[in-house]
């Protein structure tokens, strides 16, 4: 018998069996299932062969794909995506494998540090492995490169957003700072095309890029002069202490009229109101020392630095525009 009434403990198993999601999703995108099932419906034997897995333990994991929802399970015994698994699919165009990756690799077991981080305070991700978050990804290019591909299909997404939902028409100059490959700034860049943009970033994640710019130190300089100075997803990666003196570095740089611009999540200031940017919170704490903030922290942070949040804009795709401009 089915019942739309879920009981406390049939939610408490569901959380609890979490951890079996996870790994569900991991391996369906490690043997590259998705790919697998693109055409006509497929039995577990005839998948096993393709992919080189054990046939019996190969059905029970796509039966379990197929309870979550990401998986038909034909009366036949053939397994078929669903909309929800096709977003696996490596060639969906908004394909969610890179995230599926890191999360079943690298975030999956960081968490194995939340109880002694919780304990103790300290970096889930440091705990657990040893090391920090990027020292790690140097050790392990093929972990390095999930984690880049995770971040790239992010930015696109919130790229479309932040391009749709924020008028950059005023603006003569722009500097993307802490910019990556520079899928936003071509993005805006694209949509303006009146507009001249400098992607800032370290010098060895710059040194390729198409897009003019210059390499550097967010800590130490940032290019001076431009109209506006735009930094996507680079202050949630920092405390307080640390991201006030990127923001006073960019003030440095910036002249009186000029806008600086950040792309992050907000958090609610109740969890319930926003789950996921809660959770992007959760990441933030198991990797890295950085933290996504609420509004009335971003005001605090931004005015420490000498700048004033003059309003925010949601774009519809998990980020907001926090607009400032400089203190007088
Ligand atoms: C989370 S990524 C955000 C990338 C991009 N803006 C986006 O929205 O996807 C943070 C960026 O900060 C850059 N970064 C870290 N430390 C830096 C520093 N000291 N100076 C300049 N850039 C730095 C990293 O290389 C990385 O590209």
């Amino acid at each position: 018998m089915t019942t739309s009434m879920t009981t406390p403990a049939d939610a408490l198993s569901r959380l609890a069996d979490g951890y079996l999601a996870t790994q569900l999703l991991y391996v369906a995108v490690e043997l590259r299932l998705p790919e697998s099932l693109a055409g006509p419906p497929r039995r577990a034997d005839e998948l096993a062969a393709e992919v080189g897995a054990d046939p019996a333990v190969l059905r029970r994991v796509l039966r379990g794909l197929a309870a979550e929802g990401v998986l038909e399970e034909l009366a036949d015994g053939r397994f078929a995506l669903t909309a929800v698994g096709e977003l696996l699919d490596a060639d969906h165009p908004s394909s969610m494998r890179g995230a599926v990756r890191a999360r079943g690799g690298l975030y999956y077991t960081a968490l194995a540090g939340l109880l002694p981080a919780t304990r103790t305070g300290g970096t889930p991700f440091e705990l657990a492995h040893g090391r920090p978050f990027f020292a790690h990804l140097a050790a392990h290019p093929e972990q390095g490169a999930a984690f880049q591909a995770s971040m790239v299909a992010r930015s696109r997404r919130e790229a479309a957003g932040v391009v749709a939902a924020y008028d950059f028409s005023r603006f003569a100059t722009l500097v993307d700072v802490g910019g990556g490959p520079g899928l936003l700034l071509a993005a805006v860049l694209a949509a303006n095309p009146g507009l001249t943009g400098t992607l800032f970033d370290r010098p060895e994640v710059v040194a390729g890029a198409e897009l003019p710019h210059v390499g550097g130190d967010f800590f130490a300089q940032v290019p001076p002069g431009a109209d506006a100075y735009l930094l996507s997803r680079v202050i949630h990666d920092w405390d307080d202490a640390e991201a006030t003196a990127i923001l006073r570095t960019c003030r440095r740089a910036m002249p009186d009229t000029a806008t600086l611009l950040l792309v992050e999540a907000l958090l609610p200031e109740r969890a319930a109101q926003d789950p996921a940017a809660v959770r992007m919170d959760l990441h933030m704490l198991a990797l890295l020392h950085g933290r996504e903030r609420t509004r009335r922290e971003y005001a605090e942070l931004l005015a420490a630095a000498g700048l004033r949040l003059v309003r925010v804009v949601a774009t519809g795709a998990g980020v907001h525009v926090i607009e400032a401009c400089p203190e007088p």
